[in-house]
């Protein structure tokens, strides 16, 4: 316990690393020898070769996986750090990578299969060539009615279906950079994305299932269109995609001469194929929003060409994936698991991915493993809190169906060891090998895992770095801790990599001050050793190199294995009127890892009543989504502060959590502690 007391401290906002600090070292577990007779990766030499003696040439290897239209002059382009360019000179369309380039010799082959949320609903099986085709017509949409070119941004706010990576590919091939944002967040939030990206197209679907309800999604579309406006951004053009072509399915009427049904605005288009556009390597490919430590999201800017290489290279080296395979990530493609797993690197690959519309316990327990079973899927990827509802509701529930899992990932959060060991044993029948895949929104691919068939796993921990990534974890003043140290600091990747997000878009001094100027050694330097990249993430390494990751080092909130900005939340409850200081912070919760738990303290002469807190909840729900409800708002007579006026969301923190306040008798305002204790601990 001694040992993580820093972590802990250092923690302000609340003890994220509390749940992994506690862990044991576990035992090594191994790959079957079925598995590495048949896997990608099994020549131990990949670590010499992407040995930083050989970097930044050791990632070509990557980028040779991918049909380039014209090679790269420069590997590493580092004149304007630290904004890396990737394979300068280079010409390459992600479209074509995940199309075109498969057709001659697999259009046949299952591109996408489809699984409807209703049980009765038949799974569409969108081969190659249909993938071709529906593309090519969309990309002509796209550019012909919708105006749109090379450059231009678009926002796209889909469920989970077909068509998200239709929309997605074929702005790609247009060189229009995609902006998705996650079907569950609210108008609002579309809506800010949509003012930082100047977008002025969105791109949406009339309704999606949920739980056995069909949901009105284009009535988010217009009142994010409507905010966007207040924003200073006009949407001139919404394209509407139906959940059942030809029958729109929403009770929000379609407004004239904005609104444009999608489906039948494509019998136009019957027939027309489009060029891709042979794009530079460093073209941004798309943007994805994430939470910051400041209530803005950051729009993360991913490039063409090192981004597509990453993914590849990672989706068939630490995934497995081979053309033949059957891959399931039960990710949102709305979030950058999605893009990087479901979409760019299964499919540049040319494999079957599959994309399920609804609840993965929908209508019970035994929902994914039917579908993994009618598919057979044999590659299956997930998340904790999945991982975490599936095994609480129906622990039992894999071995009544016949599927064979060779490979399973786990992603977004620590992942318990207990909850581990019944991915493995159970959803994995005790055959699957398992990779803890450590990353973030804005790495584009993963940083730490294990290789599947060449390194061990071990339950708690991501593993080692992956090839070529090399992490080094620092203290408070930049001195190095060695693997073994038994101590957490902050961990950094001292080298680039071509997934890594280019920049912040519209914001080059953020990104160098988030995540580069903590460790940089010289702000004018124009080399790579000088910049290592900040996680934000605490971590220890054990003596044999595996990292443990133990949570995130700024406010922000993993819920469900994504990241909510706590200031975002706050901010959401100060819109409403009576609120004086709202303060978030993290709970441990079973399923979800964290939950936002709500401080606020009103108004002088404003009485603290439930309708008052419901409207303060339903505030977030509306600015941020229901991802965000915060588990209770306490209204509070007042909140901990520092002498100098801070909120101690550490004392808050604490309580929520039924921990240790520790000694609070600096704080401003002692006595509030008890008061706040008895009301939120009885
Ligand atoms: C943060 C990134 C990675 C894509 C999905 C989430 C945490 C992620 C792990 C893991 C422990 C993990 C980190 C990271 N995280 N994967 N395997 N073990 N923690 O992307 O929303 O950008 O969140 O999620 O704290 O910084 P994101």
């Amino acid at each position: 316990m001694a040992k993580n007391k820093t972590v802990d401290q250092k923690n302000v906002g609340g003890s994220e690393s509390s749940i992994a600090v506690h862990w044991q070292e576990e035992k090594y577990l191994y790959a079957s020898p079925g598995f590495i007779g048949q896997a990608n990766l099994t020549d131990e030499t990949i670590f010499e070769r992407f040995s930083l003696d050989n970097f930044p040439d050791y990632f070509t290897e990557y980028a040779d996986l991918l049909t380039w239209y014209k090679g790269w002059d420069t590997v590493l382009d580092t004149s304007d750090a630290p904004c890396w360019k990737w394979f300068k000179g280079g010409l390459i369309n992600a479209s074509y990578n995940c199309i075109d380039r498969h057709l001659k010799d697999n259009k046949n082959k299952t591109a996408i299969h489809y699984v409807p949320e209703p049980e009765n609903e038949k799974i569409e099986h969108i081969t190659y060539q249909e993938l071709y085709v529906r593309v090519n017509e969309f990309t002509a949409l796209l550019r012909d009615s919708a105006g749109l070119k090379r450059g231009d941004r678009v926002t796209i706010h889909m469920p989970m279906s077909a068509e998200l990576p239709i929309t997605m590919l074929a702005c790609a091939r247009l060189g229009v950079i995609h902006s998705v944002v996650f079907g569950g967040f609210s108008a609002s939030a579309c809506a800010d994305r949509i003012i930082d990206s100047n977008s002025r197209v969105l791109i949406t679907m009339d309704s999606y299932y949920r739980s056995g309800t069909l949901l009105n999604h284009k009535k988010s579309a217009d009142e994010a269109v409507e905010i966007a406006k207040k924003g200073g951004q006009t949407v001139d053009t919404v394209l509407v995609w139906e959940r059942y072509p030809g029958k729109y399915s929403s009770e929000t009427p379609i407004v004239k001469g904005r609104d444009c049904i999608v489906n039948e605005e494509l019998t136009k288009y019957y027939g027309v194929r489009v060029e891709p556009e042979k794009m530079l390597a460093e073209d941004p490919l798309f943007l994805m929003y994430t939470s910051g430590t400041t209530g803005k999201p950051k729009g993360c800017q991913h490039g063409t060409g090192g981004y597509l290489s990453y993914v590849a290279g990672t989706a068939k080296y630490i995934q497995d994936i081979h053309p033949e395979d059957v891959y399931w990530c039960m990710a949102d493609i709305g979030w950058i698991t999605g893009h990087s797993y479901i979409v760019y690197g299964p499919l540049s690959l040319g494999a079957s991915t599959v994309i399920y519309e609804g609840v993965p316990t929908y209508p019970d327990a035994g929902r994914s493993w039917r579908i993994a079973q009618e598919l057979d899927v044999n590659i299956f990827h997930t998340a904790p809190t999945a991982i975490r509802a599936l095994r609480k509701i129906g622990p039992d529930e894999p071995a009544k169906y016949n599927y064979n899992f060779k490979h399973m990932t786990t992603v977004g959060e620590p992942i318990e060891p207990e909850v581990w060991k019944w991915y493995h044993k159970v959803v994995g029948k005790g055959k699957a090998v398992v990779v803890d895949t450590w990353w973030q929104t804005e790495t584009g691919g993963f940083l730490c895992s294990t290789v599947p068939a060449l390194q061990p796993m071990k339950p708690g921990s991501a593993g080692p770095a992956v090839p070529g990534i090399h992490p080094v974890i620092y203290d408070e003043d930049g001195n190095d801790i060695p693997a073994g140290a038994g101590k957490a600091g902050n961990i950094c990747i001292s080298n680039p990599w071509p997934g890594g997000f280019q920049t912040i878009w519209g914001d080059r001094d953020r990104f160098v001050t988030n995540y580069y100027t903590r460790y940089c050694k010289d702000p004018n330097s124009k080399d790579w050793r000088d910049w290592p990249y900040l996680t934000g993430d605490a971590a220890m390494q054990a003596e044999d190199g595996y990292y443990r990751i133990l949570g995130r080092i700024d406010d922000v909130i993993n819920v469900s294995g994504h990241r909510l900005g706590t200031k975002e939340l706050e901010s959401a409850a100060l819109t409403v009127g009576e609120v004086a200081e709202a303060a978030v912070v993290p709970v441990a919760h079973e399923i979800k890892g964290k939950e936002p738990d709500l401080y606020v303290a009103l108004k002088p002469g404003i009485a603290a009543t439930e309708e008052l807190a419901k409207k303060i909840s339903d505030a977030i729900c509306n600015k941020i989504g229901k991802i965000a409800k915060p588990r209770k708002v306490w209204l509070v007579p007042d909140m901990p502060k520092t002498r100098s006026g801070k909120i101690m969301r550490r004392v808050l923190a604490a309580i929520s959590n039924k921990g240790d306040v520790g000694n609070v008798m600096t704080l401003a305002n002692p006595e509030i502690v008890d008061a706040i204790k008895r009301q939120v601990q009885k």
